[in-house]
């Protein structure tokens, strides 16, 4: 895995911007995975400007969502369809049928969970995938002890999760149970991933990702094994992780 350092989350915002940017501008046709939640917010607001500023085409892009809340509706402003629209979707000139979010009101979860991977496999794959980094190592909603091989499914939230993202909620009781979550065999199919951590509070996952073992109690360990990962982490994640 590649890190890249930078010195604070302006400028790990900045440079997986200028990453993500380069792809689309590089590309003809370009797959991306993305994540949601507060890492990854910057980013999109650099790519949100760079819009304005150079009208990036986004015409040739088609995005995968990595997960959303079961029960929550798109127009639920803590549903991660709501997240998308107003940090990045509405923003530049995606067209609305090329953007996918699982779908966490679908009548049958479980349908909706393999088709989701079915359209995954009919655009080819995932080209880049963007990922945060939770601080018990799970990856979209893999929580610990998710196998390494599941693709995507319904999951049960930890207490760690639900505490950490009490935060955007009014009352942690709000905070939905269930999820939807592309699993880790489908993001280490992605051809490319980029892994991005933030802050102190991260600093003991990134250690843990960089030096501990590959073990299913901690999902994001499995990235060791992807032939292309770029981290960009800033100074506060990377402190005392021996880099
Ligand atoms: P955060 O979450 O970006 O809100 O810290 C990362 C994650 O839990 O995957």
């Amino acid at each position: 895995m590649k890190v890249i350092r930078t010195k604070n989350y302006q400028e790990m915002s900045k440079m997986a911007a200028e990453f993500i940017l380069n792809k689309i501008n590089s590309s003809s046709k370009l797959t991306l995975g993305l994540a949601t939640g507060g890492t990854p917010v910057q980013t999109y607001h650099y790519l949100a400007q760079d819009y304005r500023e150079h009208q990036t085409s986004y015409q040739h892009v088609t995005t995968f969502n990595l997960d959303e809340y079961i029960g929550l509706a798109k127009s639920d402003p803590n549903s991660y369809h709501y997240y998308m629209d107003k940090h990045f979707f509405s923003k530049v000139n995606i067209p609305t049928n090329q953007t996918f979010i699982p779908n966490g009101l679908a009548e049958n979860l479980e349908m909706e969970c393999y088709e989701y991977d079915e359209l995954i496999k009919k655009h080819h794959g995932i080209d880049l995938q963007i990922l945060g980094l939770g601080k018990n190592g799970h990856v979209g909603f893999n929580e610990p002890g998710t196998a390494f091989d599941q693709h995507t499914h319904i999951v049960e939230l930890t207490n760690s999760t639900i505490q950490a993202n009490a935060r955007f909620f009014n009352d942690i009781n709000q905070v939905p149970k269930r999820a939807i979550t592309m699993g880790i065999g489908s993001i280490m199919e992605s051809k490319e991933i980029l892994l991005l951590v933030s802050g102190t509070e991260k600093n003991e996952a990134l250690n843990k990702l960089l030096h501990g073992e590959i073990d299913e109690q901690f999902p994001a360990s499995i990235l060791n094994q992807h032939e292309n990962v770029t981290i960009i982490a800033d100074e506060d994640a990377i402190i005392n992780t021996n880099l």
